[in-house]
């Protein structure tokens, strides 16, 4: 697949395109949808305790037939019904039908309690016990990373966090602190110049270069969060869409568009 895996800092790696789960609701419907992002080529699914649908995704990997070393499966701590991190991870472990993850995240460094260091050095608990391959974090700041690295023994393999070009100014030093630290970036909501914000000042270049390369403008965001090096999180309810995802990392975006949609994402 074109979207090569990344290295994480703890051995393991990562598909570097993710389908997310977030918006699927429960049912046969989040079920077929998964199954159809599994079967058009993805192997990275992204739920989350709080998108109450990780029963869900675990039936669709076990219907999808793959063996469990061949999907990547992201799960995440969001505090729901106010369970700790010990029981929530085997509430998570339980809805998925798994007896591992490949990577844990703490949603939000609010649900970091009582505090960040002592929350990861649970998270590092539940990696050393073997129900999470990977462990991270996701929408810290650099304020938090450096909070949990000032204690931590093992280092967060991955930050998910908000990225598309209108955020892009503000993210950056992020994304530049994350890989100084060997800690990958996940980008999630990066198609939002289309699906919020149409008509701003980041469609003019988007469409450009979409039409040169023959590609759609959802393709060239998503090659845009390849060009900076983050693992994209999205999803899709069209079959054709998810295809295009996938051939998006074949685009070949140069310095010069990537310096003009970033540009137009400050304006
Ligand atoms: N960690 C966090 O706090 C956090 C927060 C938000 C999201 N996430 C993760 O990121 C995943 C993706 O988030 P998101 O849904 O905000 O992502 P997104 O990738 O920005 O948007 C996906 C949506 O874009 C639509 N779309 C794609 N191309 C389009 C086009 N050309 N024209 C019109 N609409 C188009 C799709 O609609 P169709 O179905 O019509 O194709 C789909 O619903 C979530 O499911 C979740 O796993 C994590």
């Amino acid at each position: 697949m074109p979207w090569d895996p990344i290295q994480l800092n703890d051995g393991h790696v990562i598909p570097s395109i993710a389908f997310g789960t977030w918006t699927l609701g429960n049912g046969q419907g989040s079920i077929d949808q998964i199954e159809q992002a599994i079967s058009v080529g993805f192997d990275h699914v992204d739920t989350a305790q709080m998108y109450r649908n990780e029963e869900e995704a675990g039936k669709a990997v076990q219907e999808s037939g793959l063996a469990r070393k061949d999907i990547f499966i992201t799960t995440k701590y969001s505090g729901l019904n106010g369970l700790d991190i010990e029981t929530s991870i085997q509430n998570s472990l339980k809805n998925l039908g798994v007896e591992y993850v490949d990577l844990y995240l703490i949603h939000h460094p609010r649900l970091a309690q009582p505090n960040i260091p002592t929350a990861w050095a649970k998270m590092e608990a539940i990696k050393r016990a073997g129900l999470a391959k990977s462990i991270g974090v996701s929408n810290f700041g650099v304020d938090d990373l450096e909070v949990l690295l000032a204690s931590a023994k093992i280092k967060p393999a991955a930050n998910q966090i908000l990225l598309h070009p209108y955020v892009y100014a503000r993210q950056a030093p992020l994304l530049a602190y994350a890989a100084s630290q060997g800690i990958v970036s996940e980008a999630y909501s990066s198609l939002i110049p289309i699906t919020h914000q149409p008509g701003g000042p980041v469609d003019k270049p988007v469409n450009e270069i979409a039409q040169r390369l023959n590609a759609t403008a959802d393709q060239v965001l998503l090659a845009w969060v390849k060009a900076k090096g983050a693992v994209a999180v999205t999803t899709s309810s069209k079959k054709f869409r998810l295809e295009g995802y996938l051939r998006a990392a074949d685009l070949q975006l140069t310095p010069a568009d990537i310096a003009a949609i970033d540009l137009a994402g400050r304006a």
